[in-house]
C-alpha cells in the first residue's frame, strides 16, 4: 500500500482524577468530538505535517520528541521506507484531553494499516505507551487505554483495566477554561498536602475512590440523576484538596445554575478543562451557550454510548 490512516480520540476522566496516584479507581471516557487522524504516504524522507510544525522530522521541535521517536522506532521495527506523516487533530493540547496519546494511537493505527499489518490491541498499546513515556516520563497509561477504545475505563493503578459498557442516557459538556492544565504541580502540591496533614487529606482521597466506584454503578445502572450528584460530590472533594481555582469554579457554578445534573473539573485542575452532565441535548446546549458566555475557549458535547467508530 503507499499509503495508510488511523483515527483516535480525545479522551476526558470522569471522576477519580488525583486519588489515581493513590491507588484510587478513576474512570476515563473517550471524548469523540474531539478526535485526531494521521495519514501516512511513502517519502523520500521522514517528513511530518502537522498544525505546530511541518517539515523534515528530523527538524521537530522537543515538544514533538515522542512523534519523532514513535516513527524512528516504527520504521526500525519493520525496516519500512521513510514517510510522510500529515496530522490533522481538533484534540486541544494541555487541556488533560490526551492529544499526545491520541497523536500516537492514530499514527501507530495508520503505520499498520500501510504495511498492511494486523494490529492487536495490545501491541498498539505497547507502542502508544512508548511515545507517552517520552511525553509524559511516568505514564499510567490512562490515556493511552481511552484514547484506542469506545468504552469507559475503569483504571486502578497495578491492576489490569476494565472496560465496562454505558447503559446511561445524557449527555457529557466538555469546556476548555483556555489556561494550559497544571497537572505537574497539582499532583505535587496534593502530595505535600498529603505530608503535611496525611489525616485529611487521606480522607478525602478515600471518599474520592468511593465517589468513583458509586459513579460506575450509576453508569451502569442507568443513574443520571445520581451520577451527576457524585459528580458534585467529587467536585467538593477537589477543591477541598485545592486543585481547582476561580476560572474552573465559576463554570462549574454556571452548569450548575443552567440545569446540569452535576459539574467538576476533569484532570490535573488548576486550568484545563471541566465537565458537565445533563439529561438532555437543549439543557446540554443551554449549558454549553451559558459556558462560552462565561469565557469558556471552546466547548464540546457528546451523547453518552453512542459512539462512532472504535
Ligand atoms: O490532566 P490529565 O488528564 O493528564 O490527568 C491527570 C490525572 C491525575 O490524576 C491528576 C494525575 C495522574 O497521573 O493520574
Amino acid at each position: 500500500k503507499s499509503s495508510g490512516e488511523g483515527n483516535a480520540n480525545g479522551k476526558i476522566i470522569l471522576m477519580g482524577e488525583h486519588s489515581v496516584v493513590y491507588g484510587k479507581p478513576a474512570i476515563a471516557f473517550p471524548f469523540q468530538p474531539t478526535h485526531v487522524t494521521a495519514e501516512i504516504t511513502d517519502h523520500i524522507y521522514d517528513v511530518l505535517r502537522s498544525g505546530y510544525f511541518v517539515g523534515p522530522l528530523a527538524k521537530a521541535p522537543k515538544s514533538l520528541e515522542n512523534i519523532k521517536t514513535l516513527i524512528h522506532q516504527l520504521r526500525h521495527d519493520f525496516s519500512t521506507p521513510p514517510v510522510q506523516i500529515t496530522i490533522s487533530s481538533t484534540i486541544p493540547a494541555e487541556r488533560g484531553m490526551g492529544s499526545s496519546a491520541a497523536v500516537a494511537v492514530a499514527i501507530t493505527r495508520a503505520f499498520f494499516d500501510w504495511q498492511n499489518l494486523p494490529l492487536s490491541h495490545e501491541l498498539l498499546l505497547t507502542y502508544v505507551n512508548y511515545a507517552e513515556k517520552i511525553s509524559h516520563g511516568n505514564p499510567s497509561g490512562i490515556d493511552a487505554a481511552a484514547t484506542a477504545g469506545d468504552e469507559p475505563i475503569l483504571f486502578q493503578k497495578s491492576a489490569a483495566f476494565e472496560t465496562f459498557p454505558i447503559n446511561i442516557s445524557g449527555f457529557l459538556i466538555v469546556a476548555d477554561t483556555g489556561v494550559k492544565g497544571k497537572t505537574r504541580q497539582t499532583v505535587k502540591a496534593v502530595a505535600q498536602r498529603f505530608e503535611q496533614d496525611n489525616k485529611t487529606t487521606g480522607h478525602l482521597i478515600n471518599e474520592l475512590g468511593d465517589l468513583t466506584l458509586k459513579a460506575k454503578k450509576a453508569i451502569l445502572n442507568n443513574q443520571a440523576a445520581y451520577l451527576g450528584e457524585l459528580m458534585n460530590a467529587a467536585q467538593k472533594n477537589l477543591a477541598a484538596l485545592q486543585v481547582s481555582d476561580q476560572t474552573l469554579d465559576n463554570l462549574i457554578m454556571v452548569a450548575n445554575q443552567n440545569g446540569a445534573l452535576g459539574a467538576k473539573l476533569t484532570g490535573g485542575g488548576k486550568g484545563g478543562c471541566m465537565i458537565a452532565l445533563a439529561s438532555d441535548y437543549s439543557t446540554a446546549k443551554k449549558i454549553t451557550t451559558a459556558l462560552t458566555n462565561q469565557g469558556a475557549k471552546a466547548t464540546w458535547i457528546q451523547e453518552l454510548g453512542v459512539y462512532q467508530y472504535a
